[in-house]
C-alpha cells in the first residue's frame, strides 16, 4: 500500500502546540486577572452567526465584509430554507447580538471580555493570519468619556502586566453621524477636484465610503490623503468635548498619546473616540490593539438604543511583541517525574501519583514507547530531566518492597535523597510543590 499523502493546515491558520502554548496560557492568566481588577467578566460567543449581522453591522463596503469573510449557504431545513453563515472575522456584532438578544442591559451597563478565534480571508503575513486570536473588551451601556478612558487605562494596564514597552497610542474623534456627514460632503467636493489622482480603490469608493480613501496604503496617494480636509474641523462642541474629557483622564495617568485624525479604522460603526495602540517593533503589522465608540451599533442590530464603546488586540502580535522585547514567561515544568524501572510497580505506582495530584503536586510519570518495556533507568532520569522537574520519585522494587519511594533531588537546592512512606503521600506532598 502506498503512502497517504500527509494532510497540512489551511494556510494562514496556525497550530499552537508546546512550547508555545505555554505563552498562549500565560497571556491568558494575564488578561484574566487584569480583566478582574477592572471588573469586567467574561462572555463567550458562537464561533459563526449569520451572515447579515456582519454586513449589517461592520458595513457592506469594508475590506471585511466586502472580500474578508468566510462564509457559506447552511444545509436546507426541512422547509427548504437555508441560512447564509460567515464565520466571525471580529468580536463585537456578535457580543453586540447576544447582549441585545438576552437583553443584558435592562439593569444598566456591563463590562465584558472575551478571547478567541476569528476569521479573516486575508493575505497571510508576518502577523496577519486567516485564523487569528484577538482578547476584546466592551463596554456597553455606558455614554461618558470616563468609560473611553477606562478602556484605554483597561489596555495600558494590560501592557505594564505583560512587561509591554514599546507601544504608543493614537487618537482620533469621529464625531457623529451629522458631523461625519458634513465632512463626507467636503471630502467628496475634494477627491473629485483631484479625481485623476485617485486610484481605482478610491475612486470605488468615492461616493460609497470615501473616509476610507484616507486610510490608503498607496504611497503615491498619501500626499492627497494628508491635504484632506479633516473631520476634526467639522467637529461640535459636545463631540470636542467628549474628546477633551478623554484626554484630560489619560493626561492625569500619565498616558502620552497622539491625536491623529487620518485614523479612521477598518469598521464602519465607531463614533466620536477611536484609538490604536501600535508598535514599531513588528514591521508592517504594527496595531496591536484597536478600538473606539459605537454608540449606534446596538440599535442597528436591532437592540434598544444603547452606547457603548472596546477595543480588540491581537493575540499573535503581542505575543511576537514579547518575544521582540526579551519577555520570557515562565516555563511550565512538573514539580516530580515518576521513574519507574519495571511495569509491575504501575499499580502502585500511579495510585500514589494520584494522591499527590490530589494535594496540588504536578506530577509527569515515566510512560513507555510500546513493546519495549519501560526503558533503563538512565534513559528515564534522562527524560525525568528534560522534563524540568525539580524531584523524581523512583519507584523501584526495592522500595516497593519496604514500602517506599525514593525521592531524589534533580536541581542544586532541592534537598538530599530521602525514602517516603508510599502509603502517605498526603503528609509528605507539601514538600515537593514548587514555592514561587
Ligand atoms: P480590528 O482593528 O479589526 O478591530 O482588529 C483588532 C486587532 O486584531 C488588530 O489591531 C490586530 O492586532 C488584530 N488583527 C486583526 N486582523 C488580524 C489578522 N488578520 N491577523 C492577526 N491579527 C489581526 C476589531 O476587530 C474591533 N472588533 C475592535 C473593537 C472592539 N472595536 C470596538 N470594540
Amino acid at each position: 500500500m502506498s503512502k497517504p499523502p500527509q494532510i497540512q493546515a489551511i494556510k494562514g491558520m496556525n497550530d499552537i502546540l508546546p512550547p508555545e502554548s505555554a505563552r498562549w496560557e500565560w497571556l491568558e492568566a494575564v488578561v484574566r486577572r487584569v480583566m478582574a481588577q477592572h471588573a469586567y467578566r467574561n462572555a463567550r460567543t458562537p464561533i459563526m452567526e449569520l451572515t447579515q449581522l456582519f454586513t449589517r453591522g461592520l458595513g457592506e463596503v469594508t475590506d471585511i465584509v466586502e472580500k474578508e469573510m468566510y462564509s457559506f449557504q447552511d444545509r436546507q431545513d426541512k422547509h427548504g430554507d437555508a441560512d447564509h453563515l460567515s464565520l466571525r472575522p471580529e468580536g463585537t456584532a456578535g457580543l453586540v447580538r447576544a447582549v441585545t438578544e438576552h437583553k443584558l442591559l435592562y439593569d444598566g451597563g456591563k463590562r465584558l471580555y472575551y478571547l478567541g478565534p476569528m476569521f479573516r480571508r486575508e493575505r497571510p503575513q508576518r502577523g496577519r493570519y486567516r485564523q487569528f486570536h484577538q482578547i476584546g473588551a466592551e463596554a456597553l451601556g455606558f455614554g461618558g468619556p470616563e468609560v473611553d478612558a477606562e478602556m484605554i487605562l483597561l489596555a495600558v494596564a494590560l501592557w505594564r502586566a505583560l512587561g509591554i514597552k514599546n507601544w504608543r497610542l493614537e487618537l482620533n474623534s469621529l464625531g457623529q453621524p451629522d458631523e461625519r456627514r458634513a465632512h463626507r460632503a467636503a471630502l467628496i467636493a475634494y477627491f473629485q477636484q483631484h479625481e485623476s489622482q485617485l486610484d481605482e480603490d478610491a475612486r470605488r469608493r468615492l461616493h460609497s465610503n470615501p473616509l476610507r480613501i484616507l486610510d490608503t496604503k498607496n504611497p503615491a496617494m498619501q500626499a492627497l490623503a494628508e491635504a484632506a480636509p479633516q473631520l476634526i474641523d467639522h467637529l461640535g462642541e459636545a463631540s470636542l468635548q467628549h474628546l477633551a474629557a478623554v484626554q484630560g483622564i489619560l493626561r492625569a495617568n500619565g498616558v502620552e498619546w497622539r491625536v491623529n485624525p487620518r485614523l479612521v479604522r477598518g469598521l464602519d460603526y465607531y463614533n466620536l473616540t477611536v484609538f490604536e495602540f501600535i508598535t514599531d517593533s513588528l514591521g508592517a503589522q504594527g496595531t496591536i490593539c484597536g478600538g473606539g465608540r459605537y454608540d449606534y451599533l446596538i440599535e442597528q442590530i436591532g437592540g434598544k438604543p444603547a452606547p457603548a464603546v472596546g477595543w480588540a488586540m491581537g493575540v499573535e502580535r503581542v505575543l511576537e511583541l514579547l518575544k521582540e522585547e526579551g519577555v520570557a514567561p515562565p516555563e511550565p515544568a512538573p514539580d516530580a517525574y515518576a521513574v519507574i524501572p519495571d511495569a509491575a510497580a504501575l499499580p502502585q505506582a500511579m495510585r500514589c501519583l494520584q494522591a499527590l495530584r490530589a494535594e496540588g503536586v504536578a506530577v509527569q510519570m515515566h510512560a513507555s514507547t510500546g513493546a519495549e518495556g519501560m526503558g533503563s533507568m538512565k534513559s528515564q532520569f534522562k527524560r525525568a530531566d528534560a522534563s524540568g522537574a525539580r524531584f523524581a520519585l523512583v519507584f523501584g522494587a526495592d522500595e516497593l518492597a519496604a514500602g517506599e519511594v525514593t525521592l531524589k533531588a534533580l536541581r542544586d537546592g532541592a534537598g538530599a535523597q530521602q525514602r517516603l512512606p508510599l502509603a502517605e503521600p498526603a503528609h509528605w506532598a507539601a514538600s515537593l510543590k514548587s514555592t514561587d
